[in-house]
């Protein structure tokens, strides 16, 4: 009997997912972005994650940034493969499998700079967030950072009673103990439901088309996010209130765009929101604009806003460095529909970031070579070109020399994985501090390239190598399972020949390579 899961689905392990907003150096941009005082990133920082999951954001981060890393997830499995990851990293990664009201008996913590969860708040009981409040209250230093993401209302309202139905239906008609089983059944029943036309679809239309949604994720992903006991839905003032006596203020989003009002909104909504004095009555009220339906806040214990000039300054001192070597357009959708900034501003950053072969670069000499470009229009553009993950704000040279041996090492553990599982597809800079996606096949062309063998026919004879030897053939969305040896190494040939024009230069520009 696991008594240790407290209603939470434990009979399948998570998937293996990094994400960008726990990140130190992305959480300190966002909040200077918006004009709040980041906690200063240092060997004396401390972080902590809170329910990580496989753990490959917080070990990323352990390996990439200065400072302690500690985090928890009661499962044991999690607990087990992240400390795997922060051994191979040699990173000094404290993971711990206690529950979140175990943690807060522990003598052996620091205070953090940020206490992060993702994917944690809406699945857990009222009591646990309670516990995660307190944690936060005992271990978060005042300028701290509280990452909290969730689900959240009016965006929700019209598919939580599909979520219901699933929950009940595996409650009143279980289908065994098998996950996929489970999930299936639900699934199923959901559909021949929703082809039997119930009034309630019929008065919900966009019920179907988050059936459909949901229908194609990984049935892994659907039991954590629909089939666990507790889940809580809350308005975003519910979670304003309930982290109240852990002191903390609402500051900002993680969603970058959020930021440009002018690019999201119509200014019928602007001049109506303009309206409204409190701040957090004015984001609750944004929230139905937007129809927002899932939330990434940082909260902030004691908000410091910034002077203009200051926040202006901090921004331009900052490293950036492009993540794609595509062309970019100054015109991109955002919820709203397009948006488009004009070219004379956006091309020269750009092209900016482009120069001396993608090198990192601050933008305080900026303005003598581009004059007509006000710093705030660079500031903005900047913020727009991080919330396309087209470009990473970049940690400072120290913290990136000392993270290299540390991302060195877990990247090999990543490449080596991919030899096997192929689970964990991403790699950790030390520059950006974040990770770059990167697919299994990609891993092992990396881990090839970096014993010298830099041509796509040698790079692909070595893959083939590897998957011969475990009787791994290829399979292609348009042919299948390719089963001789010349048509693998063929395919395998033009793929490497990708990793080294597509690839290759994103991971030497991240310093990855
Ligand atoms: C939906 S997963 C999210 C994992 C990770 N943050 C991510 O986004 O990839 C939630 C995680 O929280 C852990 N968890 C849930 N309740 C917990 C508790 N009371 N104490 C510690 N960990 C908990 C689960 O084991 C699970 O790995």
């Amino acid at each position: 009997m696991n008594d240790w899961t407290d209603g939470y689905f434990t009979s399948s392990t998570y998937t293996y997912g990094y994400y960008r907003e726990l990140n130190p150096v992305y959480q300190r941009f966002c909040l200077l972005a918006r004009g709040f005082r980041p906690p200063e990133i240092g060997p004396g920082s401390a972080h902590c994650e809170l329910g990580f999951g496989q753990g490959v954001s917080i070990n990323i981060h352990a390996a990439t940034s200065p400072g302690q890393y500690v985090g928890t997830d009661f499962n044991p499995s999690h607990a087990a493969q992240a400390n795997e990851m922060a051994t191979a990293a040699k990173s000094g990664g404290r993971f711990y499998d206690d529950s979140f009201e175990e943690m807060l008996d522990r003598s052996d913590l620091p205070q953090f700079d940020s206490i992060s969860l993702h994917g944690i708040w809406s699945w857990i009981s009222p009591e646990n967030q309670g516990h995660v409040v307190e944690f936060a209250r005992r271990f978060l230093k005042p300028g701290g950072v509280l990452y909290n993401s969730y689900n959240c209302f009016p965006g929700w309202a019209p598919a939580s009673p599909m979520r219901e139905l699933f929950v009940l239906y595996d409650k009143y008609a279980p289908s065994g103990a098998a996950t996929f089983q489970r999930v299936e059944a639900a699934l199923k029943f959901t559909e021949r439901m929703l082809a039997a036309h119930p009034r309630y679809a019929e008065s919900v239309p966009a019920v179907k088309d988050v059936f459909e949604k949901a229908r194609q994720r990984d049935h892994d992903y659907l039991a954590h996010e629909y089939f666990n006991r507790d889940w809580i839905c809350p308005y975003f003032t519910d979670v304003v209130e309930i982290l109240q006596p852990a002191k903390l203020d609402f500051a900002c989003t993680a969603f970058l765009m959020d930021f440009m009002d002018k690019l999201n909104l119509s200014q019928e909504a602007i001049d109506f929101l303009g309206t409204i004095e409190n701040p957090v009555m004015r984001e609750q009220a944004r929230d139905y604009f937007v129809n927002r339906q899932f939330r990434k806040d940082y909260f902030v214990r004691g908000l410091r806003p910034l002077p203009a000039g200051e926040r202006t300054q901090k921004l331009l001192e900052t490293r950036y460095v492009l993540t794609t070597t595509e062309d970019i357009s100054s015109s991109f959708k955002v919820m709203a529909g397009d948006a488009a900034f004009p070219d004379e501003i956006y091309q020269p950053v750009v092209e900016y970031l482009r120069s001396q072969d993608y090198a990192p670069k601050d933008f305080q000499d900026f303005g003598a070579v581009h004059p007509e470009v006000s710093p705030e229009n660079v500031v903005k553009t900047l913020i727009t070109l991080v919330s396309r993950n087209l470009v990473a704000p970049c940690q400072d040279v120290a913290a990136e020399k000392a993270a290299k041996p540390r991302c060195d090492a877990l990247n090999a553990f990543f490449c080596e994985r991919a030899k096997s599982a192929g689970e964990i597809p991403y790699l950790a800079s030390p520059l950006t501090g974040g990770a770059v996606e990167i697919g299994p096949h990609e891993q092992l062309f990396l881990a090839v390239y970096r014993q010298k063998k830099r041509n796509a026919a040698a790079l692909a004879q070595a893959v083939w190598d590897v998957f011969s030897r475990r009787g791994q053939k290829l399979v292609t969305p348009d042919r299948g399972k390719l089963e001789t040896p010349e048509e693998n190494i063929a395919e395998l040939t033009k793929l490497a020949g990708d990793f080294l024009q597509k690839n290759l230069p994103v991971l030497k520009m991240t310093h990855i390579f």
